[in-house]
């Protein structure tokens, strides 16, 4: 995916929320967005959907520009969306149908469990989204996203409402399927310490208004990287001081010197 010279504005005379946003997304490379509330992650990450327009710039992936959203492109929101009055998994299987429209009914339903196993909430498939806690309604968003295989998977802040516990279990498994299958991730996370885990490369926005790139930043640590021992990893601390430096004191500063 090619990101080109992205810049937004509501408004003609509106001062951008961010402009000259431009990277490449290669494939089977996970790619991390750090930065502050409010700079832009998620209208960026909407334009990578095609849920939302630049003012100027363009996307591309696979050769075609993004002007909507497309099922190659399966995207877990900040905030959960689910269809309220579908149970959650008749909210999957939906996810699964549509990507999948030859799919007979038992293959369905077997690709629904496993992935709301996954996520741990298989005993509450019958249940629907107004039965559910913050973090389960965020998790089906996991396993719908996860269970249409999609080319790429873009996910805002996916693991931000999960208590520890299951959020390491769903890093754990997202790695395995990126290794297994060289899955493609565009992901916001505000948390440094998942963003060593799971990124190959991050992107450090200045904070907004007219927020940039900062810094794009290789991750040194080899991609065999697990959860319980990372931090036992040369180079390690010297990547999350630097990238909470950043966030502490210098996206205030790159964002200042851009004025
Ligand atoms: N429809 C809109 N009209 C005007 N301004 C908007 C609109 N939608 C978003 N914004 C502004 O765009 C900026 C970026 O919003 P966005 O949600 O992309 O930020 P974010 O980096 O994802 O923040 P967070 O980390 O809090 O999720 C914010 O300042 C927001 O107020
Ligand atoms: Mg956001």
């Amino acid at each position: 995916m090619h990101v080109q010279h992205l810049e937004k504005r509501y408004g003609a005379n509106a001062p951008a929320i961010f402009s000259d946003i431009s990277f490449t997304i290669n494939r089977g490379e996970f790619v991390c967005m750090i930065g502050h509330s409010g700079c832009g992650k998620s209208t960026i990450l909407n334009i990578l959907a095609g849920l939302e327009h630049p003012t100027t710039g363009h996307v591309s992936m696979n050769g075609h520009h993004v002007t909507q959203p497309g099922l190659e492109r399966g995207v877990v929101f900040q905030g959960h969306a689910l269809m309220p009055w579908l149970t959650v998994a008749q909210n999957v299987a939906l996810a699964v149908r549509a990507r999948y429209p030859g799919m007979n009914k038992a293959d369905v339903t077997q690709k629904v469990l496993h992935y709301l196993t996954m996520v741990n909430l298989q005993d509450a498939q019958h249940k629907r989204p107004s039965e559910l806690s913050g973090g389960m309604r965020q998790r089906v968003g996991i396993a719908r996203a996860f269970s249409t295989t999609p080319d790429m998977l873009l996910m805002d802040e996916p693991f931000g409402a999960l208590d520890a516990l299951t959020r390491g279990v769903i890093q754990e498994e997202l790695l395995r399927i990126c290794a297994k299958t060289g899955q493609t991730v565009f992901m916001i996370t505000h948390d440094v310490d998942e963003a060593i885990l799971l990124a190959d490369r991050l992107i450090l926005m200045s904070n907004g208004p007219q927020a940039h790139i900062a810094e794009i930043v290789e991750n040194p640590l080899p991609r065999n990287r697990v959860r319980t021992s990372i931090h036992h990893q040369p180079g390690f601390y010297d990547l999350r001081n630097h990238l909470v430096d950043f966030l502490v004191r210098r996206s205030a500063l790159a964002s200042q010197t851009s004025h």
